[in-house]
């Protein structure tokens, strides 16, 4: 585990392996955990980079908490780590809003790119003004708030209660000051539709039968608007993919990279 100073403030991440870089960016209101099991599969053969988002998890700066600023911390992080080569960003749900962002700002950067049960649209009016509702509650009575919201929708009906009590607790971890300020950072977010005909890069486009945050229909549509895009719909899954199914989605994860690294 390392902190590195970004912007002023402590941002967690664990760097696994050596290769070709590759960058995790996790869900609201999650951590860098939702990636360990990727990390024994792959890191014999790349350089596996899993920031806990600004103010999640166990980094700082909740206070500065914005889409573009989550996105150039991950360029500060690159720069810090000395990694000048073009990354791998794969994002999850919240983690993919900050893919699009960093596509946007750091599009040089960027050799691959991954959508993990997520969408680029923006919040609806009433959805965004719903989020600094919930921001203004997470504030006064806690992250259980918003904890207690998510749970019955992002796991699909074969994960285990073990499996959902473990990311109870994870998520009722995260300090209520970045939860709130990740829900209006996600309220103010720019549509990313038009961004999806600009990406030029391969994208895995990946996503959990069972998902009903992002369903597959979401992702059909941002495949079907991406210039160079695969899209992968794993059975069995909701919206927690590379914990419920950790296995299909290395796999699926694992096959993408090597396509990448074989046409390089
Ligand atoms: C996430 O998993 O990051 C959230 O479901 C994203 C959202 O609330 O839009």
């Amino acid at each position: 585990m390392s902190y590195a100073t970004i912007a002023g403030d402590r941002i967690r991440y664990e760097v696994h392996g050596d290769g070709a870089p590759v960058v995790f960016l996790h869900g609201f209101p999650l951590s860098g955990r939702l990636w360990r099991h990727c990390i024994e599969p792959l890191r014999k053969r790349r350089r596996l980079i899993i920031p806990d988002v600004r103010g999640l998890g166990e980094s700082d700066g909740h206070a500065f908490a914005t889409m573009s600023r989550y996105a150039d911390d991950v360029a500060d992080l690159l720069n810090v780590l000395g990694e000048t080569e073009p990354v791998v960003v794969v994002g999850l749900s919240m983690g993919g809003y900050i893919a699009f962002e960093f596509m946007r700002r750091h599009a040089d950067r960027v050799r691959g790119l991954v959508l993990a049960d997520t969408r680029a649209n923006a919040d609806p009016p009433q959805k965004a003004e719903e989020r600094r509702q919930q921001a203004a509650r997470v504030l006064a009575e806690g992250t259980r708030v918003v904890v207690d919201t998510m749970m019955p929708a992002l796991f699909g009906p074969a994960a285990s209660e073990s499996l959902k009590e473990e990311w109870r607790g994870i998520m009722n971890a995260s300090p209520p000051e970045g939860v709130a300020a990740a829900l209006k950072a996600m309220a103010d977010r720019p549509d990313s539709t038009p961004t999806l005909a600009t990406i030029r890069v391969p994208t895995l486009v990946i996503v959990g039968d069972q998902d009903t945050l992002t369903p597959p229909e979401v992702s059909r549509a941002m495949h079907q608007a991406l210039p160079d895009s695969t899209l992968v719909i794993v059975p069995g899954s909701g919206h927690m993919l590379p914990v419920e199914k950790p296995e299909e989605f290395n796999h699926h994860l694992a096959a993408f990279l090597d396509r990448l690294r074989q046409s390089d």
